[in-house]
């Protein structure tokens, strides 16, 4: 059996997070991923018969039975998971249609997985119904993202068109734009499935008040997306107060859809 630490999905996940605290994103406990896993690969570094507890989820999700998944610890910090993943990381398989999850590693202070578990995992679902490449959920609160749901409307087409028209990569990076849902209570069943509803339209999704979602098929093209729309929304906030001379036209929202490949959302430009 070969050392988990020398895992690509642990040490990526270590730098990812790490990443995200250092660029603001996590500040104390705030913020949780979790990366699918494949069995294989999970097999090459545990004993996967070898269950250390069992903890019940508090929800179903039939079409995860039996996936695994490395993911962040409720109430623990992005800022020490480098200095003890065992402690700051769990690796589970769910079980019983998602009503329970098999620990197999780390949470080894007896902790558990982040109290943000059903959106993740019902925005797994969503996603792996769109994109069976979907392996990556990421969630935290970048300052300017935040800021920007106090001051711009919360309707998502308004949303998006602001964030595309801050940045010339914006419409190529997320060409299916950012879905918004207003305050809801975090850690709930209830913000999780209407985050996962969003998530079928849009791998962003934002949380007013509170910060934002992301998905993508690994953890550097997640990371991607939410560094960008926090770009674009850093550039909103550094020119909302100012007269507007100029902007990036959706004609030339168009030049760059069919130039980079992508296909805006529809009915979010104007046509052509
Ligand atoms: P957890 O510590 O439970 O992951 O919660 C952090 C958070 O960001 C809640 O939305
Ligand atoms: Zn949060």
């Amino acid at each position: 059996m070969k050392d988990i630490m020398t895992a690509p999905f642990m040490t990526e996940m270590i730098r990812t997070t790490t990443n995200m605290y250092n660029h603001g994103w996590d500040e104390r406990n705030g913020g949780n991923v979790s990366l699918l896993l494949d069995q294989n690969e999970v097999a090459e570094y545990l004993d996967i018969s070898a269950v250390i507890r069992d903890i019940p989820t508090g929800f179903d999700a039939p079409e995860l039975q039996g996936k695994y998944f490395l993911v962040t610890g409720t109430g623990k910090y992005f800022k020490n998971i480098q200095y003890a993943p065992e402690v700051n990381l769990g690796l589970v398989r769910l079980t019983d249609r998602g009503a329970r999850a098999e620990l197999l590693w780390g949470f080894a202070d007896g902790g558990r997985f982040t109290s943000e578990f059903p959106a993740h995992m019902m925005s797994h679902a969503a996603r792996l119904s769109v994109n069976p490449e979907n392996r990556v959920v990421m969630h935290c609160h970048p300052a300017n993202l935040l800021a920007m749901t106090y001051v711009h409307e919360l309707d998502a087409k308004k949303f998006t068109r602001t964030l595309w028209q801050m940045c010339t990569e914006c419409i190529v990076v997320f060409p299916d734009g950012v879905n918004v849902l207003p305050w809801m209570l975090c850690g709930t069943n209830e913000i999780g499935v209407a985050t996962a509803e969003e998530m079928r339209s849009a791998r962003l999704v934002v949380w007013s008040q509170h910060g934002i979602y992301g998905a993508g098929a690994d953890l550097d093209e997640t990371f991607g997306l939410i560094e960008t729309a926090e770009k674009a929304a850093e550039i909103y906030l550094k020119i909302a107060h100012l007269p507007l001379l100029n902007t990036i036209t959706d004609s030339e929202l168009w030049q760059l859809a069919h130039h980079f490949n992508v296909v805006p959302r529809e009915g979010y430009l104007e046509k052509e």
